[in-house]
């Protein structure tokens, strides 16, 4: 990331919620209620159970993706291990959870978060062969006190208003210990010449009204503290896609002086 993005990034967005207690993030956790946007902009998708029922099949989700499903959810396995402690901010259609949760294995942990109850317990239905994982849910605008080796957050950023955005990532980064990492899978713009760019276009356009920000801004840039991440970034599919990686260098100051009462 350039001096400019960093500078960008420390002066524009919202500041960074403050770190919850861990009570106060469970109590938050057992009633989360559904953000307004995914009621206005997206109840089509995730809050009908007949959508459910049309959307959740790899093969669909594959279409969607123009076939880079399979590709896109290598990508973000290549960034884990077997046996880590992983949070996975949001539910998937398809069997990107289970494949997850097979690959970190009983030695891992897995905790797959969502806002919305249906797709919570979806999930936990997908995930019943798998002890070591758990479905929670949860608001992933809410940190969870650096508890994870490791964060997901697959095809969520794009679907979230500008100012959730910089909250779900800070919270997201909040969540992982010094050393981990926070991987996302998401949108990106397209190279000038990718013939897909005037479609992609016209969807988020009708569809996706808050996805066209992750081609103007570098992920990196919603982050209030991003000079204590590493920041790693890869396109895939003609710059459709990307993947951005924050491996926590340290501390935020916060994790490491607890606060006096
Ligand atoms: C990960 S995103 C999109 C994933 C991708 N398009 C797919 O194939 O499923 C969709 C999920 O995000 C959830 N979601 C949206 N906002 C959320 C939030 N703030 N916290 C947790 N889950 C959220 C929705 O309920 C939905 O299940």
């Amino acid at each position: 990331m350039s001096t400019q993005d960093l500078r960008r990034a420390t002066s524009v967005v919202t500041p960074m919620p403050e770190i919850q207690t861990t009570t106060a993030a469970k109590r938050t956790d057992l009633h989360p209620s559904v953000p307004p946007y995914l009621k206005e902009t997206y109840s089509w998708a995730y809050l009908s159970p007949r959508a459910l029922a049309f959307f959740d099949r790899p093969w669909v989700v594959s279409a969607i993706l123009f076939g880079n499903y399979r590709r896109l959810q290598r990508a973000l396995l290549d960034e884990v291990e077997p046996g880590l402690t992983v949070l996975q901010a949001a539910c998937v259609y398809g069997d990107f959870s289970k494949n997850l949760a097979e690959f970190l294995g009983p030695s891992g942990k897995l905790d797959v978060i969502d806002v919305a109850k249906l797709q919570v317990a979806n999930c936990e239905r997908k995930l019943k062969g798998f002890p070591h994982a758990r479905t929670l849910l949860a608001d992933a605008a809410i940190p969870r006190d650096a508890a994870y080796d490791a964060v997901t957050c697959f095809f969520l950023l794009h679907e979230l208003p500008d100012e959730y955005k910089c909250t779900v990532l800070n919270a997201l980064l909040r969540s992982v210990r010094v050393g981990g990492k926070v991987v996302f899978i998401d949108y990106h713009r397209p190279h000038f010449a990718n013939p897909l760019k005037g479609l992609m276009s016209l969807v988020f356009k009708t569809l996706e009204p808050y996805a066209k920000s992750l081609w103007r801004r570098d992920i990196a840039t919603f982050a209030s503290a991003p000079e204590r991440f590493e920041w790693r970034k890869q396109t895939y599919f003609g710059g459709l896609y990307q993947k951005v990686v924050a491996h926590c260098r340290g501390p935020f100051l916060s994790q490491a002086a607890p606060r006096q009462r």
